[in-house]
């Protein structure tokens, strides 16, 4: 069995209570994003759009948990007990389950589903562009307590290994001018940062 309209407000309300704090980098506001994102690649690549859908809002469920070293193995286990509970298909929590494990981008290259690519891709988006810098900018800064100049330099190695890592044909068309812009702001910013007071 697929998941109904009253079994997803009930995923959904499990994603919010798993989610960090808002202005976090895994706040809602994130799982929000990646499900709108893959959904829009999914309807493009002809991908299944209940499992896009239930994987997105589950992706990052375990991230609260203290102690975990691969929060996408720990959130697949999660999720897939959290869905047997709710009675769904069992091929079903298979394929969402699989998606939700290899979400990572060291991960992605053992994705043996397009669903598992897209919520990858749609995942990447949120740390390629400027709305990656800044999510990723408050990761470094605030909660890692890196200084400014390693923070920046962390954020340029994570959007250049995100963007290309990219799976779908989509998400790579979607995301390069993000990606692009990134580029042209680091530019400028090694010009700026070679000034110094003499
Ligand atoms: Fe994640
Ligand atoms: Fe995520």
């Amino acid at each position: 069995m697929r998941p109904t309209k009253k079994q997803l407000k009930e995923i959904e309300k499990f994603a919010e209570s798993s989610a960090e704090k808002p202005g976090k980098a895994h706040d809602i506001d994130h799982i929000t994003k990646v499900r709108k994102f893959a959904e829009i690649i999914a309807k493009r690549e002809k991908a299944d759009l209940d499992i896009i859908r239930v994987a997105a809002i589950l992706h990052d469920c375990s991230i609260k948990k203290k102690g975990v070293k691969n929060h996408e193995k720990e959130s697949a286990k999660m999720a897939s007990k959290f869905l047997k509970n709710l009675k769904l298909d069992k091929d079903f929590i298979n394929k969402v389950v699989h998606a939700i494990e290899y979400h990572g981008s060291r991960l992605v290259k053992n994705a043996k589903t397009l669903e598992a690519k897209i919520i990858h891709d749609a995942d990447k988006f949120q740390t390629v562009g400027v709305g990656g810098f800044c999510r990723l900018l408050h990761h470094f800064s605030a909660e890692k307590k890196l200084d400014l100049k390693d923070a920046v330099d962390e954020i340029r190695d994570v959007q250049k290994r995100h963007y290309n890592v990219l799976q779908t044909k989509t998400a790579k068309k979607f995301i390069k001018d993000f990606y692009q812009l990134m580029q042209n702001f680091y530019r400028l910013y090694d010009k700026w940062d070679k000034v110094k007071i003499k």
